[in-house]
């Protein structure tokens, strides 16, 4: 396994890789693996010839008065792990190699960025997008892998690729939860043991939407109250948004027709946590 850190050597590598006629799959992350990247970076490898994964925790994709600096990093530990899935490529750029002083240049996805996490975290997926479009052209993958944990953010970069012409595929991912249902995030370091019982409550309220739906409810404020109840019993629960929205387009769903994203973000203790499920009327 090879780790490059800057751009040039990054590009060397693709368009090599490229003339030999090889497929390259690319998997971007910012690090402190678990089994949810681990399981992308394994997909991946099923749909390239190389792999690249990356490694970069994105300054622009933070507000102000959130997570950049205390974000988890354990370069050492994610190396190993990278190199036991058989990663061919780790690419970890420093933020002067991505962000060099006159750096103007941003992109920006409209509808889709405007709801859920798009409205608590203005600017996030501006920083998201730019990011991922700078990182394509660096690893000029033909296929990039994405989970659907972050579902707003694949629908964005789905959005930005078809919008300008990208020539890659995405390929979503589903979501990877621990035993007890929890959907794992390099954020739930942050638990304590206590936040830790609490954040269950998220995934549990989304099974319970499941089980509404199975049993033939379609109505929208039926569905959401049984998820805040669920979530409002957990003390140490803050909700940010629990919405139902099109699974496409993430317009507003008052009446469940076609597949609906149920969507949660909330607070437990220190963390912010997000867990989503599609609705299949
Ligand atoms: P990060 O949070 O490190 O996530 C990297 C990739 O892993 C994303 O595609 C994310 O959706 C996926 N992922 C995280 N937890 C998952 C889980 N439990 N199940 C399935 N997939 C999961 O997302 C980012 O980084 C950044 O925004 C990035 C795209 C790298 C741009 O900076």
């Amino acid at each position: 396994m090879r780790v490059i850190d800057t751009l040039a050597e990054m590009q060397q590598q693709a368009d090599q890789w490229r003339r030999e006629g090889l497929r390259i799959g690319f998997v971007p992350t910012m690090g402190y693996f678990h089994e949810g990247h681990l399981a992308l970076m394994r997909h991946a490898r099923t749909l390239a010839d190389k792999t690249v994964i990356s490694i970069f925790v994105n300054p622009t994709q933070f507000g102000p008065n959130e997570d950049f600096e205390a974000y988890p990093r354990d370069m050492d530990r994610d190396l190993e792990l990278a190199r036991g899935v058989g990663v061919d490529v780790v690419f970890a750029p420093t933020v002067d190699q991505m962000y060099p002083p006159g750096f103007q240049t941003y992109v920006q996805v409209e509808e889709v960025t405007r709801p859920l996490c798009g409205r608590s975290r203005p600017g996030h997926f501006r920083g998201v997008a730019t990011v991922v479009a700078k990182l394509f052209q660096v690893v000029k993958p033909h296929v990039a892998v994405f989970g659907q944990k972050d579902y707003q953010q694949l629908l964005t970069i789905r959005r930005m690729v078809e919008d300008l012409a990208m020539d890659v595929q995405v390929v979503g991912h589903p979501i990877v939860r621990e035993a007890d249902g929890l959907a794992m995030s390099s954020r739930n370091t942050y638990l304590s043991e206590e936040d830790r019982r609490d954040a269950l409550l998220l995934s549990r309220s989304l099974e319970e939407a499941r089980r509404l739906v199975s049993k033939g409810e379609r109505n929208g404020e039926v569905i959401l109250g049984a998820v805040r109840r669920i979530l409002a019993s957990g003390p140490r629960v803050r909700i940010d948004y629990a919405e139902l929205r099109d699974a496409e387009t993430l317009e507003p769903v008052q009446h469940l027709e076609g597949p609906t994203l149920l969507a949660l973000a909330a607070h437990v203790g220190r963390a912010r946590l997000i867990d989503n499920t599609v609705l299949e009327p």
